[in-house]
Order: structure tokens, then C-alpha cells, then sequence
């Protein structure tokens, strides 16, 4: 008797399972199944690449306004000109005030963007030059290929030189936000005065 119902629950059990997995197997291979607040699949906002009959141009990425930038972004009103140069060198001054701290910050960053070429106390000697890369000028001693000494090399002409690049330099605008930028600035103005 007692056997009897061992095999019987046995055998419900095991048609249990396998209805269980022919109901959800058969199903569209690329269902998520049972979905917990759909609003989240298939929400109700456009997505930025969807067509979108609110706007003229029917697309739902709309270009910003003209004139108008992002909140926090600082710009930077000197082209890569000469004149620009010229009025950057002249107009631009730091923000920051200098400390121990800027300072340090300032020491890291350019031992990670700008030492390589420029070496450890700016004299032109970076690894990549040792390997063939043309030698930038040093801070303290050298010309600038613009025209007068680089210890003279005023906070903005070096603010729109790592924004811009020159020549063999490349721009340093997508890696350093500006703040970065003034920081490096503050330690490049103590390796000017270097002997
Ligand atoms: C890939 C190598 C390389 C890196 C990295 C590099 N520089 Fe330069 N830099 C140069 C070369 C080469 C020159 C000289 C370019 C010329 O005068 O033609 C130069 C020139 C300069 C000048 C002189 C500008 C002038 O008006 O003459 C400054 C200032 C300067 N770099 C700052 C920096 C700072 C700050 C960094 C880091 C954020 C940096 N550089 C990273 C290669 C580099």
C-alpha cells in the first residue's frame, strides 16, 4: 500500500515537472518570461535613438541651442591662432590659488601626461625622447619655437598650449579638465625655475 503511493506521488511529480517545462520552454526564445514591472522593457520615454513625430526633424536627439553649453563646462573663448595665443598669454590668469595640495596634485598629473616627453624636472629629457621622440625645449633653459624663453611662458600661453597642442605636442583638452590643467600649470611655473 505504503509503495503503491510512493510510485503514484513519483509519478504525478514527474508530470508536474515536465508539464511545468513544456509550458515555459515552448515559448518565444527570446521572451524575458514573466516580466516585473514591464515599464522597465518597454518604457514609456523615447529612447535618444528612436524616431520621434514631436520634433521637425523627426528625431528625438535634438541638437542643444546655439550659444548655450553644458552646466559645469568651462569654456575657453581663444582659438588656435596666433592672435589667440596672444590674447590668452595676455587676458588668462589662473583661478587657483597656490597650495601644498594643488601643488601636489599638480606634480602628479604632470608626471602622468606630461613627463614622458618633457621629463621629471622639465628639462626635455622624457622617456619617449630617449627613444627617438624630438626633444621639447627645457622649462628653465630653453626657447619656445613661438618665440621667447619658456621660463617667461605666462599661465595662459600654457593653458591654451595643453588645450591646443603644438606641433609634435598633441591637445591635452580631452584628458585634463581645466582645473587639471591650472594644477599642472602651477607645477610647470615651479620647473621654470629650475637650475
Ligand atoms: C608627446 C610628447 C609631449 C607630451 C606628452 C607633452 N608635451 Fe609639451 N611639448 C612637446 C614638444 C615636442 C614641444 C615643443 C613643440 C614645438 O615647439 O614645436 C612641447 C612644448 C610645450 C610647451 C611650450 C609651448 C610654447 O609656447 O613654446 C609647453 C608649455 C608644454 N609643452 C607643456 C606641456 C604640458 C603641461 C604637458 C602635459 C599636460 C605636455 N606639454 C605634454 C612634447 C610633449
Amino acid at each position: 500500500m505504503l509503495a503503491m503511493n510512493k510510485t503514484k506521488i513519483l509519478g504525478i511529480a514527474s508530470v508536474a515537472i515536465m508539464a511545468t517545462i513544456a509550458v515555459t520552454s515552448c515559448k518565444d526564445k527570446r521572451s524575458t518570461g514573466w516580466e516585473y514591472a514591464p515599464n522597465m522593457y518597454e518604457h514609456l520615454a523615447y529612447d535618444p535613438d528612436q524616431p520621434n513625430p514631436n520634433f521637425k526633424d523627426g528625431k528625438t536627439a535634438q541638437k542643444p541651442p546655439a550659444g548655450t553649453i553644458p552646466v559645469g563646462f568651462t569654456t575657453f573663448d581663444y582659438p588656435n591662432t596666433k592672435e589667440g595665443l596672444a590674447l590668452a598669454e595676455a587676458e588668462v590668469k589662473s583661478p587657483l590659488t597656490e597650495s601644498a595640495a594643488n601643488l601636489a596634485e599638480g606634480k602628479e598629473l604632470f608626471e602622468s601626461f606630461c613627463m614622458p616627453c618633457h621629463g621629471k624636472n622639465g628639462q626635455g629629457d622624457g622617456l619617449v625622447v630617449a627613444h627617438g621622440f624630438p626633444p621639447p625645449p627645457s622649462y628653465s633653459k630653453g626657447q619656445s619655437s613661438r618665440g621667447g624663453a619658456m621660463k617667461d611662458l605666462t599661465d595662459g600661453r600654457i593653458y591654451h598650449t595643453i588645450t591646443y597642442g603644438l606641433n609634435a605636442m598633441g591637445s591635452y583638452a580631452s584628458q585634463l579638465a581645466p582645473e587639471e590643467r591650472w594644477k599642472v600649470i602651477m607645477y610647470v611655473h615651479q620647473l621654470q625655475k629650475q637650475q
